[in-house]
């Protein structure tokens, strides 16, 4: 067996040589490469535990046109991700212990070895008011429960969802939206009511992609106030604005819609405060005829997890310019998800399995050839980024990516090729 030897990463800052045996790390300092080994140059590229994104949509079961657990972390990869969890919102809903540990079962044959962790479907079908067995999810290996795709109104099948959560010792994640006065979906009046039933209840609420400064507010003093509550930010929403939706077309288009500049603004303010808890790209692949549909027509989403890091790394490089940037990003794609789920992620330590990310710092445009999904909607493609994944490393299993962003394996059994 021979030894990847990753030569002089940065790491927090420090230079630090990592070597790995059989997908493990078995020694960490200066230097130490030896004839024979694999070593791969990483002087001046930074080193981080692979990435978590906790929102992503796989589409399989049912939307296989879309995506499926393979495209999906292959997507994955490219992006220095390791972990993911994927949404509900399939067809049939996992609200079936069978359902979630079928997609445990797939990701285990072809995820290449991302850590795939499924969330249960809230109710028994889109629309149904019947909750699913949370304890049942839970034990066929499902980490959150959720509703996001098909947002439960109701507030008595809400606050019954969110006690059998406290129940068992679920977080409850959700897509918290209710029609407004003016017809719109309103993102404040749902996440009051969210957190408020979460005081209620004890349980464990994280809302997902917060889209307004003013239910980022609420959260916040919802918080102080002691309700048990998570929050995340999807990069679209403190990048892009709703005026971007001129430009962009349909690729603009997703729920939460894209608002004002004033909102990303308070919420890129929130994430270098460190005041949200994690970054999630809501990874919502669509069939490029779905998306040349008439605005109206098509379905809301955009995807990206093989740019992720780059464009949120860069909106915060924009505002602060400083290396902290790469700091603040890292710790909200790893530690920050991680503490959501009351899960510890992995670590570069000596003994622990090696999966890891690398970027590679620079100027550099997001290319198509960075997505690797099997569709294309990211409407991040040719933006100015200055960090790009470089290698993903899960266990012992390796990629590189090319200058154009392609993957490619450096141990075949079972990379891409
Ligand atoms: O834009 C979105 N797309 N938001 C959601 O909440 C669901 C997602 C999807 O499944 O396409
Ligand atoms: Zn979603």
């Amino acid at each position: 067996m021979s030894r990847t030897v990753l030569y002089e990463p940065f790491d927090a800052g420090v230079r630090r040589t990592i070597v790995i045996e059989d997908g493990t790390i078995t020694a960490i300092g200066r230097g130490l490469a030896r004839p024979g080994d694999r070593v791969i140059n990483c002087t001046d590229k930074w080193i981080t535990p692979a990435l978590l994104d906790i929102h992503v949509h796989l589409r399989e079961p049912g939307q296989e046109h879309k995506e499926d657990i393979e495209t999906g972390c292959r997507a994955a990869i490219a992006g220095g991700i390791g972990a993911l969890c994927c949404m509900p919102n399939t067809d049939p809903l996992p609200h079936e212990p069978a359902t979630v540990e079928r997609i445990l079962r797939r990701a285990h044959e072809v995820g290449r070895g991302v850590k795939v962790m499924p969330v249960g479907a809230a109710v028994r079908g889109k629309g149904s008011s019947q909750l699913s067995d949370y304890a049942a999810l839970k034990d066929a290996g499902a980490v959150m429960i959720s509703d996001d795709g098909f947002t439960i109104e109701d507030e008595t099948l809400l606050t019954e969802a969110f006690q059998q959560c406290a129940e068992v010792g679920l977080p409850f994640t959700g897509h918290f939206e209710l029609p407004g006065d003016d017809g719109l979906p309103n993102e404040p009046i749902a996440v009051e009511r969210a957190c408020r039933i979460a005081k209620e209840t004890g349980a464990r609420v994280h809302i997902a992609h917060v889209s307004t400064a003013e239910g980022a507010g609420i959260i916040m003093e919802a918080r102080t106030d002691g309700a048990p509550v998570t929050w995340e930010i999807c990069p679209h929403h403190f990048i892009l604005t709703a005026e971007d939706v001129d430009r962009l077309g349909t690729l603009g288009k997703v729920a939460p819609r894209l608002k004002t500049r004033a909102d990303a603004d308070a919420l890129l303010t929130r994430v270098i405060d460190g005041d949200v808890d994690a970054l999630a790209s809501d990874h919502a692949p669509h069939a490029e005829p779905e998306k040349a549909k008439p605005f109206d027509e098509a379905p809301p989403g955009m995807l990206g997890m093989g740019c992720m890091m780059s464009v949120s790394h860069k909106a915060i490089w924009d505002r602060v310019a400083d290396p902290k940037a790469w700091h603040v990003a890292r710790s909200l794609w790893t530690d920050g998800p991680w503490s959501v789920l009351g899960m510890e992620g992995p670590r570069i330590e000596i003994g622990a399995e090696a999966r890891l990310a690398i970027f590679e710092f620079g100027d550099a445009k997001v290319r198509p050839e960075w997505i690797h999904s099997r569709s294309s909607n990211c409407p991040y493609l040719d933006m100015a980024v200055r960090a790009k994944p470089f290698m993903t490393v899960l266990g012992p299993r390796a990629w590189l990516r090319d200058s154009l962003g392609r993957l490619y394996p450096i141990e075949s059994e079972g990379g891409w090729s």
